[in-house]
């Protein structure tokens, strides 16, 4: 059941600058320790060379928040997969809620991603959710289910490859976080999908993201399906963030 490494994932989003990184990551590598689960920020792209260097060796994995769908050529301002690659990216955020709003992102945008990712050996992490309209019109499972559906069959890849994070739109930077039996209700039903698309479902790690803290976070990671968080707002602070790990080990 839940007996794999959990992830502790922090989304920096569009925060941080040179010298607030650096202390940022300063703080975490003096308290990290050899912590038990494993470990990334997702920063920024033009921080990802500063990052890589400053974390090298930490036990603090380098993720990115996006990748391009295409491979390379005249795609102004994107950044492909093996670009990522160079600075030592080891995850990256696919179909981010705040990417799917905001740019558009489709479905199979989010597939073409999620295979440009694993081609380029870095693990997507694969974000779902419903948004407040669509759970109150009892469409949660729908929309989770067709999310990850269109990510399923990764030509030449397999799903067990990726991480999912079932982030719900309306808990995200609201302070509003899922109780942990609706997480794990949903995660449940991520996990029923995954297992029905592969033998090795049980080894993929289902996140939870969504108004994580310090406070909540134990609980959360303690549902039999939740294998880490993926933490936004309390990922900017070294202390919330350490404890959000501690947590999880
Ligand atoms: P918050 O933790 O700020 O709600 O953000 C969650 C999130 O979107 C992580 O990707």
């Amino acid at each position: 059941m839940n007996s794999k490494k959990k992830l502790i994932a922090g989304n920096w989003k569009m925060n941080g600058r040179l010298a607030a990184n650096e202390a940022l990551l300063k703080a975490l590598i003096a308290e990290i320790g050899n912590t038990a689960c494993d470990v990334a920020v997702a920063v920024p792209a033009p921080y990802l060379a500063q990052v890589q260097s400053l974390a090298a060796g930490s036990g603090i994995a380098v993720a990115a928040q996006d990748v391009s769908q295409h491979e390379a050529g005249a795609y102004t301002g994107e950044i492909s997969a093996a670009m990522l690659k160079d600075f030592g990216v080891c995850y990256v955020l696919v179909g981010h809620s705040e990417r799917r709003q905001y740019h558009s992102e489709t479905d199979v945008a989010v597939a073409e991603k999620t295979q440009r990712a694993l081609a380029a050996g870095i693990t997507p992490i694969v974000c779902v959710g419903e948004t407040l309209q669509e759970r109150e019109a009892g469409q949660t499972e729908t929309v989770v289910k067709r999310q990850l559906a269109a990510v399923i069959h990764l030509n030449g890849h397999c799903i067990s490859e990726v991480v999912v994070a079932y982030e719900p739109v309306w808990a995200i930077g609201t302070g509003r976080t899922a109780s942990p039996e609706q997480a794990q209700a949903v995660h449940a039903v991520l996990r029923a999908q995954l297992s029905a698309a592969s033998e090795h479902a049980d080894r993929i790690r289902l996140l939870y993201g969504g108004s994580m803290n310090a406070g909540n976070a134990a609980q959360l990671l303690a549902q039999p399906d939740i294998d880490g968080g993926l933490v936004g707002g309390a990922s900017l602070k070294a202390s919330d963030f350490l404890q959000i790990i501690a947590a999880a080990c």
